[in-house]
């Protein structure tokens, strides 16, 4: 079982998405893919959402923002999703069972996680190609809602519970201070943050199936 995290903010967009009824979302790599998809799929059943540079992209419906995942905005239709990170690592993640966690559902997603009982792989997007802080707290918050003794650790994975247990009791704190929080709060997406690190504010798990998130 692969969870794929990017607190900040793909994932927690789409458990705000499938909360307010999104029928589904397809992780696309490049806008004009995702343009592409929406001419083929039809015009009135899909929303073009996504971000470049954390920003809406022109001619878009939607950009990156959780509280934009409205059920009179989304109900029904199918989000096609195209972000700088967060799609990406969906992508790659594409034929295991994968899920999609982040704080909004942080105990739902652990429990689902566990339950087949297969080896788990916790894929934080990051930022660029490298680490981000927010998505390896995510995931050592994952790890300390698994039963204990359950799973051998890797050395990443001890790293990320300790990072967890440092910032648990501020996570709006560990967001404000790390880069792209910093980034989001410059381009004044700070409402984000506070949202994304609501822990289990939602009852909805996404999950992959056929290149298509939809509710576990
Ligand atoms: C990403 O996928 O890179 C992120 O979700 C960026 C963002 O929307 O802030």
């Amino acid at each position: 079982v692969v969870v794929v995290l990017d607190v900040l903010r793909a994932t927690t967009t789409i458990a705000y998405a499938l909360q307010a009824g999104c029928r589904d979302i397809i992780p696309v790599e490049d806008i004009s893919e995702a343009m592409r998809l929406a001419d083929t799929l039809g015009k009135d059943r899909t929303l073009l959402c996504g971000e470049r540079g954390g920003q809406k992209i022109p001619g878009f419906h939607l950009g990156n923002s959780p509280l934009e995942y409205t059920p009179q905005v989304v109900e029904g239709k199918t989000r096609l999703l195209t972000t700088t990170n967060g799609t990406r690592a969906l992508v790659v993640a594409q034929g295991a069972e994968v899920l999609t966690g982040s704080f909004v559902n942080l105990s739902m997603v652990a429990a689902r996680a566990v339950a087949d009982e297969r080896d788990l792989l916790l894929l934080c997007a990051g930022r660029e190609s490298r680490f981000s802080l927010e998505d390896t707290v995510c995931a050592g918050g994952l790890l300390s809602r698994l039963p204990e003794g359950m799973y051998e650790l890797s050395d990443a994975a001890v790293v990320a519970a300790a990072l967890y247990r440092r910032h648990s009791d501020d996570l709006l704190g560990m967001m404000r201070a790390s880069q792209h929080g910093r980034y989001l709060v410059s381009l004044g997406l700070e409402r984000d943050l506070s949202v994304a690190a609501a822990v289990d504010a939602l009852p909805v798990v996404g999950r992959l199936c056929e290149g298509k998130v939809v509710k576990a």
